[in-house]
């Protein structure tokens, strides 16, 4: 054992993906370094893991232009930032870049956007507990609450059944031996999120566990205020 720490006999590294640009939100700074409850949203989300899973290593990724700004704001919070791995271009690689730096003696590796702050005990309960029951991952998901439509390329567009449908939030946990393979395959524009890197190289015994509405990914710059009045109802 060299660093990773044990939940449920398994040693668990958490990659918290935040070296994103925050493009839609279209704020000046990414939305990870915006305010949430005094503190930046990524300090929030950090802070949750932490709750929920205490005994986990973290490794957070970030882009290095904000490596000056994320230390400024843990020292004016008195926060002690977790280990930092440099980010990449895509999502895919900021995991990419984690995984290749991981500690060893990983079981089980979770990731998750630093754009979702509301982690909860039930939702992590959830994923351990699919994964102690021998799964190969374990994603929270949500049913959709929209009617749902596919779009051909010609403005055309069909109505599908949305119960066949689910909304797939993170963390995502997954045994890390997969894991670190499924990343070792080429990228392709459909690994949105990481169960799809894991279905792309073979493996489907992923639990869809129960997630939750607060737990939703700020995107747009409405989405702050929406989670910001959650975690006030928490
Ligand atoms: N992310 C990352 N590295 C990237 C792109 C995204 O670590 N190159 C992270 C983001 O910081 C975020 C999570 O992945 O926590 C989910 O991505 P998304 O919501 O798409 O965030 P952004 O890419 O920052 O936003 P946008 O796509 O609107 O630019
Ligand atoms: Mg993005």
């Amino acid at each position: 054992m060299d660093g990773a720490k044990y939940i449920g006999g398994k040693g668990v590294c958490v990659i918290v993906v935040a070296a994103g640009s925050g493009r839609r939100f279209g704020a000046p700074l990414p939305k990870q370094y915006c305010d949430m409850d005094g503190r930046p949203v990524l300090m929030v989300a950090l802070e949750r893991i932490k709750t929920v899973w205490p005994e986990a290593e973290v490794l957070l990724v970030i882009n290095d232009d904000y490596r000056g700004l994320w230390l400024e704001m843990c020292g004016r919070h008195d926060f002690e930032s977790p280990r930092m791995v440099s980010g990449g271009d895509t999502r895919w690689q900021s995991v990419r870049n984690a995984l290749d730096v991981m500690p060893r003696g990983v079981d089980v590796v979770a990731v998750h956007d630093a754009a979702r702050p509301m982690f909860t005990p039930e939702v992590g309960s959830g994923l351990i507990d699919a994964i102690c029951a021998g799964k190969q991952g374990a994603i929270p998901v949500v049913l959709m609450v929209d009617s749902l439509r596919r779009v051909d390329g010609d403005g055309g567009s069909k109505s599908v059944d949305r119960a066949e449908f689910r909304a797939v939030q993170t963390p995502q946990l997954f045994r890390a031996d997969l894991l670190v393979e499924a990343y070792s395959r080429p990228y392709s524009s459909v690994m949105t999120d990481d169960a799809s890197v894991m279905e792309a190289a073979g493996y489907m015994d992923i639990a869809l566990t129960e997630g939750d509405e607060a737990l939703m990914k700020i995107t747009r710059p409405h989405d702050i205020e929406i989670v910001r009045m959650l975690a006030k109802e928490m």
